[in-house]
């Protein structure tokens, strides 16, 4: 077996959470750290990729050997971004935790506390991985995650039929989310589980040996 399995191949990840901005002090995000997608990232290089790394806001430093890094904030910066490299790369993996809702409105300046109540409205934001979905070629391979609380699986293989995606890699955020281990379900589209735990460096690089398998 070859030391570099990903050698000629593109692979693009995203990682980490979004922020979405409700006005110039305030935001919503969530608890995503990025070690799940940068350890992705790393390992895909260590195969022998080219990769790009997509990263939302973290406090990680990005291994100086990826060969593409973009900062992001929002899940629609993020969504342009992903679109506008999506078609030159052969594998794109989205780790990412993408905020489903945006404010519908950012405020210009710092919303006053004045009333009891204070009411957002939001909006759903654009979905990356469904779009990738819809628009891979065939000799695309399209990977989501899946971060749920109940049901893993379950609800996981349906997210890969919703988004018409090649893998879905599930798993629970109590397991998951900032942590270095993680324990995930890799379900292909046969719907075929495989279960995998270890260190997030692991559980990357047997994600990856398993796209080459299926895939390369
Ligand atoms: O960052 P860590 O602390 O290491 O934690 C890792 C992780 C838990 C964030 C990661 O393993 C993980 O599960 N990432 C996916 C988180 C997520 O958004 O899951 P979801 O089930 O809500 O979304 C399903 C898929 O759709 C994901 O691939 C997500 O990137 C994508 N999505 C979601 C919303 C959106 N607007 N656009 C998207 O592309």
């Amino acid at each position: 077996v070859s030391e570099k399995p990903l050698a000629g191949k593109k692979v693009l990840v995203t990682a980490g959470p979004t922020q979405e901005e409700i006005d110039p002090v305030r935001f919503i995000s969530n608890h995503s750290s990025g070690k799940m997608g940068y350890a992705i990232a790393k390992v895909a290089k260590m195969l022998g990729a080219s990769v790009c790394l997509i990263s939302g806001p973290t406090c990680l430093s990005v291994p100086y050997f990826i060969d593409e890094v973009v900062f992001v904030k929002s899940a629609g910066e993020m969504y342009r971004e992903v679109l506008d490299r999506a078609e030159q790369y052969d594998i794109l993996i989205m780790c990412a935790a993408v905020a489903d809702y945006t404010p519908a409105q950012r405020s210009g300046s710092k919303i006053k506390k004045i009333e009891d109540k204070l009411v957002l409205e939001l909006v759903k934001t654009p979905d990356i991985l469904a779009t990738l979905g819809q628009v891979k070629k065939e000799n695309q391979v399209v990977v989501g995650f899946a971060a749920e609380t109940e049901h893993v699986v379950e609800n996981a293989i349906e997210k890969l039929i919703k988004k018409n995606v090649d893998i879905i890699v599930a798993n629970d955020v109590s397991e998951a989310m900032g942590k270095d281990t993680n324990h995930v379900y890799v379900i292909s589209k046969n719907k075929a589980v495989v279960e995998v735990e270890g260190t997030k460096e692991e559980v990357a690089k047997e994600l990856l040996l398993r796209i080459c398998e299926n895939f390369c």
